[in-house]
């Protein structure tokens, strides 16, 4: 297969980016879009040319390292794959993809294919976590939880915090995200102590980060990898009505008697 490659070459945060055209040539439809690349870069490697940046690390769709849009859909054309994941078998011999990074505010450009995503650390180093001690691994049977709240928090628990998400929501919404990470918890019995705080602190954190708000579109639940479902949002929204009542005034509560 031949194809024909737009990418986003910017090197660094504060220069100014454009779209740079390559050759893909000799790619073998086994190869994932990430090999291809690996051999675009050889070729450009060879040449004394810079190389194309993109992050990764597992390539096995279980790190959430890796992400670009490819023709404008984020983690392109496979849906539930994640672009480490994306076999060149899914393009015809000929293509012409466009490649851009993540585009969202709250994940400034590093290099290229590779944005800043630490705003995710800081979302989740607000409360994205349990104080409990939970010991050694208990007997499976110790703490019963109801099997739909077990599956409902093994499916959150899913979210490999890629971002895409957030590329694909016109608002930058970081929503599918944190209500992954929060549904996650909140189901769990050892999440019950913090759970209110923990929906306040870290709605708070996206709106510091520059996230925008969601609006109920769904762009992020068709190119979340791990098929997130728009519905740990809802979770997050109802646990953030009782977590913001839970904290209000002592006189409005006194009032509202
Ligand atoms: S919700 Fe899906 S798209 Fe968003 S960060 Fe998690 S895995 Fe990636
Ligand atoms: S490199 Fe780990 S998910 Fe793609």
């Amino acid at each position: 297969m031949k194809l024909t490659l737009h990418v986003w070459r910017q090197r660094n945060a504060g220069a100014a980016g454009r779209m740079v055209r390559y050759e893909a040539r000799n790619v073998s439809a086994h190869m994932s879009f990430l090999e291809m690349l690996d051999v675009v870069n050889d070729e450009l490697t060879l040449k004394g040319e810079d190389p194309i940046a993109f992050d990764s690390d597992c390539r096995e769709g279980i790190c959430g390292t890796c992400g670009f849009m490819i023709n404008g859909v984020a983690h392109g054309p496979r849906r539930g794959t994640t672009v480490c994941q994306l076999h060149m078998r899914s393009f015809q011999d000929g293509e012409v993809l466009y490649l851009e990074p993540w585009r969202a505010r709250a994940f400034p450009v590093v290099k290229d294919l590779v944005v800043d995503r630490s705003a995710f650390d800081r979302v989740i180093q607000a409360g994205g976590f349990v104080s409990v001690s939970t010991g050694s691994a208990p007997d499976g049977n110790a703490i019963l939880v109801p099997k739909p709240a077990a599956d409902l928090a093994m499916d959150a628990a899913a979210c490999i915090g890629c971002g895409a998400c957030v590329a694909a929501c016109p608002n930058a919404s970081a929503a599918l995200f944190t209500g992954a990470k929060i549904t996650h918890l909140a189901k769990l019995p050892q999440g019950q102590p913090e759970r209110y705080a923990r929906v306040l602190e870290m709605v708070e954190q996206t709106r510091q980060e520059l996230f925008g708000s969601c609006t109920n579109i769904g762009e992020c639940e068709a190119v979340c990898p791990k098929h997130i479902p728009l519905e740990v949002i809802a979770h997050m929204n109802r646990d953030f009505i009782r977590g913001s009542w839970r904290r209000r005034p002592e006189s409005l509560a006194a009032g509202a008697g």
